[in-house]
């Protein structure tokens, strides 16, 4: 098939040619976690390239939220490895840990955000681990203040930024909580079901600026799901997780209705069986 408009045969120009892969920003091989006898991740392989969006898919219990906690080192990882930026997070402690967690931001579904303070102030949270503790009361460096007011207007509520977190729509609350984890200058972005307390054109929005992020800042966006078409829409590979382990890996063109509803096929869900 062709393509109007595009030459058979385009030559890379010399730069691309040239250019040397770039690393993984996230290399998770054979990774295992487990609570006491219980494994909830069993040879999980993982990479995660800047610029890339990834949606994570599984049933409830499948142990999305547990591959991203071992990303910031607070789960309990049994075997194999988890590298991020570099770092090997497997039994790393202390200060070093804190520093490859600094570099991880993190979006939730439930925002975290503090409800009485402002939205500024709430960003501004994001860089605490730079500035070191400081007073609830706003006394940040200027330098600081500048870049969260960007922040805001670069995800669109640049005008609330005096209101109280509280006051916000979910969806506003969740650009904020983005935001925050953008003030952290991190190195990769975890978004655990970001969306899934939003309505579906509050979602869409909020997926389309976390893919924004991931092409603009050349950052990988990690970003867990439970609807199959939004992770199919907005990524650029899925990975599929089915009791702890991958079972699919590809990009949404790749994938087969049947492979994707394999990831369900246990939930009591009379839906899944009717498609
Ligand atoms: N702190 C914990 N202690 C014991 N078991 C846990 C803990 N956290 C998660 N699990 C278990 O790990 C499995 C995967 O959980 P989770 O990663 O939260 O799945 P998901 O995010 O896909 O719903 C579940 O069986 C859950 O009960
Ligand atoms: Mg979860």
């Amino acid at each position: 098939m062709t393509v109007l408009g595009a030459p058979a045969h385009r030559e890379l120009p010399a730069t691309a040619r040239q250019s040397v892969p770039e690393p993984a920003v996230v290399a998770v091989r054979d990774l295992s976690v487990a609570y006491g006898e219980n494994a909830v991740l069993t040879g999980v392989d993982l990479d995660l390239f800047g610029g890339e969006m990834v949606a994570l898919l599984g049933a409830s219990g499948s142990g999305k939220s547990t591959l991203m906690k071992s990303l910031t080192g607070f789960a309990p990882i049994t075997g194999g490895s988890a590298v991020v930026d570099g770092h090997e997070l497997r039994g790393l402690r202390g200060r070093e840990l804190r520093a490859v967690r600094a570099g991880v931001g993190q979006v939730f579904q439930q925002f975290n955000l503090i409800p009485r303070l402002s939205v500024l102030t709430n960003v501004l949270a994001g860089c605490l681990h730079r500035t070191g503790p400081v007073s609830a009361l706003g006394h940040f460096p200027a330098k600081e203040r500048r870049r969260a007011l960007e922040l805001l207007d670069r995800v669109g509520i640049a005008h609330k930024a005096q209101d109280p977190a509280r006051s916000l729509s979910g969806g506003q609350q969740q650009r904020v909580a983005i935001a925050r984890a953008l003030m952290q200058q991190p190195r990769v972005l975890l978004a655990d079901e970001p969306v899934a307390s939003l309505d579906p054109r509050l979602a869409d929005s909020v997926l389309g600026l976390l893919r924004d992020i991931a092409v603009g800042d050349g950052i990988p966006v990690l970003v867990s799901l439970h609807v199959v078409d939004l992770a199919l829409v907005h990524s650029d590979r899925v990975v599929g997780l089915r009791d702890g382990r991958v079972i699919l890996s590809g990009r949404p063109g790749e994938l087969d209705t049947a492979r994707l509803l394999e990831l369900y096929s246990d939930e009591e869900d009379p839906d899944v069986d009717d498609l």
